[in-house]
């Protein structure tokens, strides 16, 4: 009797492995131009690339792009892409909307960065409380800082010292998150460069939905704050089970905790973010990326009470370095595009579209997988789809991590962009922008259903 061949995911590995070398073979074939700019440009560059994640595509070679409009970008061998990573999340909203490309024409006459509000400051800090709630705001130009300095009015207004942190986060490069559970017990996550802290002693990690292990973390007294996105977006997709982000809101509250909602990637959800569609009510909430509609800004916001505990605290902190706030953070052409992003691409009708589409993706990716009869599932927040490798729901990081099975995921990811179709490269996500169009979301389905039928053959 022959044994079954290994697997994995569902995948045989030979077939898998001839997969792999023939998308590869054709990637290279159908990207001359790009592998060429690259091998041309890479002496300049630690590693050959500006920012070390442009290694991290699937792909032999990262593609150099020529130029983005709506949900399509076109690459020097000029392929024209549909476009579902959109930045990571960046230009959810989609590559250079309208409002913004003017309000950025209008400003780039007025000057850059002045260090000094404009009329369009106080115009955003309104449609910010419009669109998110009564928060008293400062903007920043990274989610990673928002994040980063939401943490220091934590422990500041607490006098606490540790960050509870969902096992599998990802908050930005902030070092004090950068923390996994490891046999029950926080330790430092593997591959980070050049850290001397003890990460352990600023952070706790617990796993998502894990109740009584917040409260176990909480109840030492020495937790500041709980960091959370509504929704675990980078690693796979975990939700949030009923109850359990009013037992976050309760526990906090009940522990002196500050509750800090990370809406970076969950803006997604509707209109406000998560927080806003579920009635969540954090003490601080971030959301970056595509805030500004593309253009580096992050806004964090205190309810008022936490804004006034902060204050005070302010008050009678002798003076010298704060340790917040970067330079060019607040310049007015974060300002400008803020406003236009605000007011006329983060519309109800630009959800609505996005809500559609996704919804479109989610059912068309499922059914493939039904056909094909892959233990795979598929999840959706808003905007979001992801398709995971693996039966779901999942319930923590814990079994996010077992999901993951980078060679395979790859190998669809490289499938779907010989295809025509880009998704993010850091796990399978895809966005569906207001200006994503059904054909494209056709498409990414049609090319999607040609590779697993033959990973599935
Ligand atoms: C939830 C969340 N928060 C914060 C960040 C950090 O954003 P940035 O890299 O723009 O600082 C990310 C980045 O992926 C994120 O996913």
């Amino acid at each position: 009797m022959r044994a079954d061949p290994p697997r994995t995911a569902g995948v045989a590995e030979d077939r898998l492995a001839a997969f792999l070398a023939d998308e590869t073979a054709r990637f290279e074939r159908e990207n001359p131009r790009s592998k060429e700019a690259l091998q041309r440009g890479a002496r300049s560059y630690l590693g050959g690339v500006p920012m070390h994640w442009m290694k991290d595509w699937p792909s032999p070679f990262p593609l150099v792009a020529v130029e983005a409009q709506g949900a399509r970008l076109t690459d020097l061998d000029g392929h024209r892409l549909d476009d579902f990573c959109l930045g990571d999340t960046g230009s959810m909203f989609g590559h250079s909307p309208a409002p913004v490309a003017r309000a950025i024409r209008r400003q780039a006459r007025q000057g850059l960065t002045y260090m000094l509000p404009t009329e369009a400051t106080f115009e955003a800090g309104r449609l910010l409380n419009r669109t998110f709630g009564d928060f008293r705001w400062q903007v920043a130009l990274t989610a990673t800082d928002a994040n980063r300095f939401a943490l220091r009015v934590a422990r500041a207004v607490t006098g606490r010292r540790k960050v509870l942190v969902f096992n599998g986060c990802y908050h930005g490069t902030v070092d004090d998150t950068m923390v996994m559970l490891e046999n029950g017990r926080t330790r430092a996550r593997p591959g980070l460069v050049g850290m001397v802290a003890d990460l352990a002693s600023k952070a706790v990690a617990v796993e998502f939905n894990d109740i009584a292990g917040v409260e176990a973390a909480l109840a030492t007294g020495e937790i500041a704050a709980i960091l959370t996105e509504p929704v675990m977006t980078n690693s796979c997709m975990v939700l949030p089970e009923a109850g359990f982000h009013d037992a976050l809101r309760t526990l906090s509250r009940r522990y002196g905790a500050v509750l800090i909602l990370d809406e970076t990637h969950t803006l997604s959800s509707g209109l406000g973010g998560y927080g806003r569609v579920h009635s969540l009510s954090p003490d601080i909430l971030v959301v970056g990326k595509c805030v500004a509609g593309g253009i580096p800004t992050a806004v964090w916001g205190l309810t008022p009470d936490l804004g006034a505990r902060f204050e005070a605290y302010n008050a009678t902190r002798p003076a010298g370095h704060s340790g917040m706030g970067t330079t060019l953070a607040a310049n007015p052409m974060q300002f400008a595009c803020l406003c236009a992003t605000l007011s006329e691409v983060m519309t109800p009708e630009a959800y609505a579209h996005m809500d559609r589409g996704a919804k479109r993706l989610a059912n068309g990716l499922a059914t493939v997988i039904a056909r094909v009869g892959a233990p795979w599932h598929v999840v959706r927040v808003g905007a979001r789809v992801e398709f995971i490798c693996a039966p779901g729901p999942l319930r923590n990081g814990s079994e996010a991590a077992r999901a993951h099975h980078p060679r395979l995921e790859g190998a669809v990811h490289l499938g779907l962009l010989n295809r025509g179709s880009l998704i993010a490269p850091f796990h399978n996500m895809m966005l569906v922008s207001p200006m994503t169009r059904p054909r494209q979301i056709d498409r990414l389905i049609a090319a999607f259903d040609a590779t697993l039928t033959e990973l599935f053959a």
